[in-house]
């Protein structure tokens, strides 16, 4: 499947790796151009091209790794999403270490303001309940795979996110529409930070 990435740090380039090993074709973009990926892509490697935010955006399962706070420069009125799956890995930290700070959304979520800002897309939330590094850790002896857990509205497109979930190893689990699952997932939700795995004993479904 052809993806484009939107963002190019530690989520962005360790999707783009993993992706690509199972297959995908994928486009890394960044607010800095091509240039400033030059090195990024020499280094991940095959089955991964830079590009411009608009060439990421062409394809049709697009991946949102951007810091929270740049989500309005990403994600403007201008783009006709035409259905396209895009899947918000974010997390609404507005600052990082070593002073962590946390967006007030009061009555609000993250992916339901994805959702607003992308209305023609088909949002997804998955990729972010876990820091990357975990994520993609090798499994405890006895598990099987780890769980990641995904939450949307539209029923095809969280399919195809539990499959390119799948090709990763992870075991994916649905847990329900943004509002519901959104919500459970994002930071302070009751499964930020959750770490499940699937036994030995039970068949991926
Ligand atoms: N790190 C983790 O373990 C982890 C795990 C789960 C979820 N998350 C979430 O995933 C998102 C990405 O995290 P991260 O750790 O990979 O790095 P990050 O520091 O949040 O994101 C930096 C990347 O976003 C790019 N970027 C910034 N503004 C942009 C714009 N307007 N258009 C396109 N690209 C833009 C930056 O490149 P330029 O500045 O060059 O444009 C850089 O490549 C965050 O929301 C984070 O909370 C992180």
């Amino acid at each position: 499947m052809d993806i484009g990435i939107l963002g190019a740090a530690t989520v962005g380039q360790t999707l783009a790796r993993r992706l690509a090993d199972a297959g995908h074709d994928i486009v890394i973009a960044n607010s800095r151009g091509l240039e400033s990926l030059r090195d990024v892509v020499m280094q991940l490697g095959s089955g991964i091209a830079a590009g411009h935010i608009a060439d990421a955006l062409k394809n049709p399962v697009v991946i949102l790794a951007v810091p929270w706070t740049r989500l309005r420069d990403v994600l403007t009125p201008d783009i006709d999403w035409g259905g396209r799956v895009l899947i918000d890995a974010t997390n609404i930290f507005t600052s990082y270490a070593p002073d962590f700070e946390v967006d007030d959304l009061r009555d609000d979520s993250g992916s339901e303001i994805v959702a607003r800002l992308a209305p023609s897309a088909r949002v997804v939330k998955a990729f972010n309940t876990l820091p990357i590094a975990k994520m993609f850790a090798p499994p405890p002896a006895g598990q099987l795979r780890r769980v990641l857990f995904v939450a949307g509205d539209d029923a095809d497109a969280v399919a195809i996110v539990q499959h390119l979930v799948s090709d990763l190893h992870l075991h994916p689990v649905r847990i329900g529409s943004l509002v519901t699952g959104g919500r459970l997932m994002e930071l302070g939700g009751s499964l930020s930070s959750l770490e499940l795995f699937v036994d030995g004993g039970t068949q991926q479904t």
